[in-house]
């Protein structure tokens, strides 16, 4: 048998941030165009045809979709040339299709990497999540707290009111009762519209952006994206799968998944070190909004590693063609 090619986090990572590069340069032109389904197949092109000319094995773990549904980037798919490391990649070519196709903030293109085996299978249905930056006690807010208690208990883990602390919730009808619940804490809640990956991230750098804790039910597979960029930049999340329907629970099944009730632990949903590599579309808190010029688009790119806790922004500027 052959000897596995080692996992070069470091190398890899510079390819890495290529990819979400591209994605978000082909994104451009959709911008405030009305129409999220072909913003997300140009990054999703771009995305594609950039990974597969990396030297690794790539499996795509969080995708795009079941292959039946998902014609490109579907999980299961392999991706690169074949010569080099087996890898587990997650991704999500736009993180905020809606707030691409309106031009509202915090629109990301959103890659991870890791060794194979390293990154939890999340089917496609939602999550229950909860995150918090670093500094804390493991376990200080939990999933099965209320969320006034975890106000509560952040604001006392801090050394602060409830009313200095700063949640960041989905704005979704399925919320209702949880903003009501943190707003009669004295909290303050900044309500995102769409792009969960990004406000869990915004956890991580509470001096940056205001933010001190994310709660709410969003996508499973940005769950594990968000765990990614958490294990390399600090924080904890805490998510549990949450199931509409026999259908939701076949596709975890599949997955592997057999606790349908298991909070997953950062370190859980992802299990070893990971490169992660964000490039903004739209502004926001954590990345700029891409600039496109006559002859030039101009990208920022924040490309991370949790092995050295290693954190990179990197503006490109690209001459268009
Ligand atoms: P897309 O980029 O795939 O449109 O997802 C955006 C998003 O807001 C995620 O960030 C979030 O996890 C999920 O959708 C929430 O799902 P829903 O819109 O069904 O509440």
């Amino acid at each position: 048998m052959s000897t596995p090619i080692d996992f070069n986090d470091r190398m890899l990572s510079l390819g890495l941030a290529r990819v979400a590069e591209q994605a978000a340069i082909a994104s451009a032109d959709w911008i405030g165009r009305g129409d999220e389904k072909a913003a997300d197949q140009a990054a999703v092109n771009a995305m594609r045809e950039q990974l597969n000319q990396l030297d690794i094995k790539g499996v795509v773990v969080i995708g795009e979709g079941e292959r039946d549904e998902a014609p490109m980037l579907y999980i299961g798919e392999e991706v690169g040339t074949g010569d080099g490391p087996g890898v587990d990649i997650a991704l999500d070519p736009l993180e905020g299709t809606t707030l691409t196709a309106k031009d509202m903030p915090n629109a990301l293109t959103v890659i991870a990497m890791g060794p194979r085996g390293s990154m939890l299978h999340a089917p496609d249905t939602y999550m229950e999540k909860l995150a918090i930056g670093p500094g804390y006690e493991d376990g200080v807010v939990t999933l099965d707290m209320s969320p006034a208690e975890r106000v509560t208990a952040l604001a006392a883990a801090k050394g602060c009111d409830a009313t200095d602390i700063t949640v960041c919730i989905l704005e979704r009808p399925r919320h209702e009762a949880m903003i009501a619940e943190v707003r009669a804490t004295g909290a303050g809640i900044r309500l995102i519209t769409d792009g969960d990956v990004a406000g869990v991230m915004h956890c991580a750098e509470p001096e940056v952006t205001g933010i001190d804790m994310y709660m709410g039910t969003g996508g499973a597979p940005e769950g594990v994206l968000a765990a990614a960029a958490l294990k390399c930049m600090g924080g904890q999340i805490y998510g549990r799968l949450v199931f509409r329907n026999e259908d939701e629970k076949a596709r975890a099944s599949k997955a592997g998944i057999t606790d349908f009730d298991r909070v997953y632990a950062r370190d859980e949903m992802v299990t070893a070190d990971v490169i992660f590599a964000a490039t903004g579309v739209t502004g926001g808190s954590l990345l700029p909004r891409l600039n496109k010029e006559v002859g030039w688009t101009t990208t920022e790119t924040l490309l991370m590693r949790s092995k050295t806790g290693s954190v990179r922004r990197m503006v490109y500027r690209n001459p268009t063609e």
